[in-house]
């Protein structure tokens, strides 16, 4: 099922025939949203990875923005966030592109990462 078509990307669920890069549309990257718990809070997190061959187009940026949009328009979210590795300047420069600023460090069993948080307005 088709959840959302930008300018340039088709965003929908896997499929196992992805591993095989159909000619249909190049398999380029996932995205999504995911929930944590975040220091006793529940927070839905806008997730981004591209494929490297694809990275310095605006990929990842045209998907977070449509997911943005979709989270705050059909879904009823009212705050999303992102779950950054300090040094991760591209992708911190996608959240802030989503209008996310950078809230604290945390700490989780997998290690430390920076939130980033933006509200609906
Ligand atoms: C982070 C990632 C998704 C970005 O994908 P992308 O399609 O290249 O991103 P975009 O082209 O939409 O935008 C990247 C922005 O970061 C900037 N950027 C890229 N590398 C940078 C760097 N080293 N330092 C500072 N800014 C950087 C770009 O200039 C661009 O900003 P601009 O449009 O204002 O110039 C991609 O690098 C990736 O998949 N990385 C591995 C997985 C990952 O880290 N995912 C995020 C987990 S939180």
């Amino acid at each position: 099922m088709n959840i959302l078509e930008t300018e340039r990307l088709l965003l929908r669920h896997l499929t196992p025939d992805d591993l095989d890069n159909k000619a249909s549309g190049q398999f380029i990257g996932r995205c999504g949203l995911l929930p944590w718990q975040i220091d006793g809070v529940d927070e839905v997190e806008v997730a981004y990875t591209i494929a490297k061959a694809f990275w310095g187009q605006g990929l990842a940026t045209e998907a977070a923005l449509a997911i943005r949009d979709y989270a705050f328009a059909s879904l009823g979210l009212t705050r999303l966030v992102c779950l950054i590795d300090d040094g991760n300047l591209a992708s911190a420069r996608v959240a802030e592109k989503m209008g996310m600023a950078f809230e604290k460090a945390c700490e989780d069993e997998i290690g430390p990462f920076l939130l980033y948080g933006v509200v609906k307005e």
